[in-house]
């Protein structure tokens, strides 16, 4: 099983931006403490950060036929984008969108996700542990599809 997970733009800036928003810790340390949990769960796990949307469509389409789960935090890109949406419905994979903040406490613009409706579930609000709980969250979907997939191959068997 493997897990993508995919940060938008300006998320490479964490620690350094808008610490009261988005608190202290560093991408790498976000993606360090999600390994750990892939390698305790057995589970192969991607990181991507683009501050480009065209990037994100791309990785987004790899992910096709490629990889289990995607967990993704589109950032800005969140408020503006059909065309990350459209590459989420397109590959038809579970997917968890991320947001750091509380975006329905934030300015009126960013109440709005294009992409929260395409995606299995959202995490928002939690901080940097919001990474966490997606990775509980995408481990329980993948080992639902899992038991799933067991029961068809024993039925057919
Ligand atoms: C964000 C919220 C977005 O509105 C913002 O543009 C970001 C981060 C979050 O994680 O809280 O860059 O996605």
């Amino acid at each position: 099983m493997k897990i993508v997970v995919i940060q938008g733009p300006n998320l490479n800036m964490l620690g350094v931006r808008e610490q009261q928003v988005y608190g202290p810790m560093r991408l790498e340390q976000i993606h360090a403490q999600m390994k750990e949990v892939a390698a305790q769960s057995g589970v192969e796990i991607e990181f991507y950060q683009s501050n480009l949307e065209g990037e994100i469509v791309d990785r987004i389409q790899e992910c096709y036929g490629d990889a289990d789960g995607i967990i993704i935090n589109p950032a800005a890109y969140t408020h503006t984008s059909i065309a990350i949406r459209d590459a989420i419905t397109a590959v038809s994979l579970p997917t968890i969108e991320v947001h750091i903040s509380n975006i329905y406490r934030r300015e009126e613009f960013r109440q709005k996700s294009m992409t929260a409706p395409v995606c299995t579930s959202s995490i928002i609000g939690f901080g940097p542990f919001g990474y966490h709980l997606a990775m509980v969250g995408m481990l329980q979907i993948l080992s639902e599809i899992t038991a799933i997939r067991e029961a068809q191959q024993e039925g057919q068997a």
